[in-house]
């Protein structure tokens, strides 16, 4: 079922951001939008500020000008308890997200219910194991991170990063150390929570095989700038982006999956 209205909602929304870590500028005058129920991928070389933007829309770095607004609501003129509320709304999995080690797969996704519901026991390991059925790890409930694959993990940091129903999904580098076919897997589950449960998605990524598999919308960070230059579907932006630099980061081979 496709809300058609849903696709003009702009669910997230950053208006002239500037980062920087003490005196070391990042990025400025960053502005863009993603809409309720779509992917928005980050794209970008090393070092550009990918993780930094991310922090920012997050709520774990205050940007020194202009505003990340979800729901109406800009995260970071918000009173601390009301920006909680707010952030409750994110789930993120970070760069080389790690599971809790002495824990087992449904204690991991449990820990958020936990923490932060009032449901009980038997309710918190029902939503735990639905959310583990979600990434297809149903089998594994009872497995430590130290015993999964690589990509097995990162399905389980998605489940316990969904633990909570997010609005917005932001992944950082979600195929990171993956071989081709369990990154593709792992896009595939993205394309799946997506079509039926909604979620946003912010990723970044310079995979180029996830880029046009998964982008609904893309925006490019160009780290030399320190700006966004270009912002579209990656494809229009590999045929037609005015920046070579956006061009050729798009063009590097052929992608197996082009949508
Ligand atoms: N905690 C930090 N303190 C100081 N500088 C940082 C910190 N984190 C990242 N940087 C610097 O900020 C820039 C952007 O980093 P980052 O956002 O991690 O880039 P990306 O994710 O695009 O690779 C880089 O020059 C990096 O060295
Ligand atoms: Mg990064």
């Amino acid at each position: 079922m496709t809300d058609l209205s849903q696709k003009t909602d702009k669910i997230l929304r950053v208006n002239n951001l500037q980062l920087a870590y003490g005196d070391y500028e990042v990025l400025k005058g960053v502005s863009f939008h993603a809409l309720r129920g779509e992917c928005l991928i980050v794209m970008g070389g090393s070092g550009c500020g990918k993780s930094t933007l991310l922090k920012s829309m997050v709520g774990l770095l205050e940007p020194l000008d202009g505003e990340v607004t979800v729901d109406s609501q800009n995260i970071w003129s918000l009173d601390v308890d009301v920006q909680e509320a707010v952030l409750r709304k994110f789930g993120v999995l970070f760069q080389g997200g790690a599971l809790w080690g002495s824990m087992n797969l449904l204690e991991n996704v449990s820990l958020p219910l936990e923490i932060y519901t009032d449901l009980n026991p038997s309710e918190v390991e029902g939503l735990a194991r639905y959310k583990l059925n979600l990434v297809g790890l149903s089998g594994y409930s009872e497995f430590y991170p130290a015993q999964l694959s690589g990509g097995m993990k990162k399905r389980a940091g998605l489940a316990r990063a969904m633990a909570l129903d997010p609005d917005i999904l932001f992944l950082d580098e979600p195929s990171a150390g993956l071989d081709p076919v369990n990154s593709h897997r792992l896009d595939n589950l993205i394309n799946e929570l997506k079509e039926s449960l909604g979620i946003t998605f912010v990723v970044v990524t310079h995979e180029l095989a996830s880029i046009f598999d998964i982008a609904d919308y893309s925006i490019f960070l160009d780290g030399k700038k320190k700006t966004l230059v270009d912002q579209g579907k990656p494809a229009d932006l590999r045929e037609n982006s005015k920046f070579e630099e956006v061009r050729a980061f798009l063009h590097r081979g052929i992608p197996a999956l082009e949508k």
